[in-house]
Formats: structure tokens, C-alpha cells, sequence
């Protein structure tokens, strides 16, 4: 299967999985476990949400992370700060890195938005170096547009 057809069908499993639920917590709760039991080489799948100038844990599976990330610190925060999504080969070169879990080698983070507003992160980390290629990273921005499309948003 290529990695597109992957990411078809994990988007059309998400779309399945919230089409009788819009609760913005139930749906990014669901999400996460499905990312974390379908995408292979991963160590953490979940979310941060923005309030006021700080992201806060959100649904997840993995280790237990780091609760509060202010806005421009580390991966998730340069994420809300450059309203960019990260793709991150190596963590260990990226300046200000926030290591939850130290097995995390690569990453990628992907900023949620309500309208123009940021609502929040969807964060993935794997203990390989470069497991996130252009072609996931495209992926994991549709799987996000697929939840956002499927919820009532915060307002942010
Ligand atoms: N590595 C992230 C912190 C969150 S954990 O990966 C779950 C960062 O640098 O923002």
C-alpha cells in the first residue's frame, strides 16, 4: 500500500469512527488511539489545546507528557507561534526541543484551527530518525482536517 492510500484510509476509519459524534473531547480522544494503533514506528499520538498563550494536554496515548507549552516554545509552540505544521527529522537538532519521552527521535506537529483561530496542536513522535516524510506529513494534515471537519470546535 503507498503511504497515500494509507492515509486515505486512516482518514476514511477517522470519518467512520466520528460520524455519529461531534464532542470536540470524544473525537480528538478517538483520534489519537486510532493514530496510535495504526501508525506503525510511533511512540506518542496526541493533542495540546491553546488557552490564552499556552497549549495544555489534551487527549493522548504514550507516556505521560508535559502538561503546559508556552506559545513559541518547543516543536508544538513554534507550531501555534509560526501557524506552520513541523516536520522534524531529528528532535536532537532542533533548538529548544521539549523531550516528554526520550526514546523520541522524529516528530511531526500539525496546528488546529477554528476559522483563523488556532485551536490547538495534533503532535506524533517516533523513537526513528526521519520516520515523517513530506508525503505523512500531507497525510496527518488531511487526518486533522477530517476531525476539525467532523467537530464543534472550541472557540479558541
Ligand atoms: N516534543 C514536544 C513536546 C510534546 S511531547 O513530544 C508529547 C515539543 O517539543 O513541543
Amino acid at each position: 500500500m503507498t503511504v497515500t492510500a494509507f492515509y486515505q484510509s486512516l482518514c476514511e476509519q477517522l470519518s467512520g469512527l466520528l460520524s455519529d459524534e461531534r464532542d470536540w473531547l470524544a473525537n480528538t480522544a478517538n483520534a489519537s488511539a486510532l493514530l496510535f494503533l495504526e501508525l506503525p514506528d510511533i511512540n506518542w499520538a496526541g493533542f495540546y489545546f491553546l488557552h490564552d498563550d499556552e497549549l495544555r494536554l489534551g487527549p493522548f496515548q504514550g507516556k505521560p507528557a508535559c502538561t503546559r507549552i508556552p506559545v513559541g516554545a518547543g516543536v508544538c509552540g513554534t507550531a501555534v507561534k509560526t501557524s506552520q505544521s513541523q516536520l522534524v527529522e531529528d528532535v536532537h537538532q532542533f533548538p529548544g526541543h521539549i523531550a516528554c519521552d526520550a526514546v523520541s527521535a522524529s516528530e511531526v506537529v500539525v496546528p488546529l484551527y477554528n476559522g483563523d483561530r488556532c485551536i490547538g496542536v495534533l503532535d506524533i513522535d517516533s523513537p526513528q530518525v526521519a520516520r515523517f516524510t513530506e508525503q505523512d506529513l500531507a497525510g496527518i494534515e488531511a487526518f486533522a482536517q477530517t476531525l476539525l471537519k467532523h467537530s464543534d470546535l472550541p472557540a479558541g
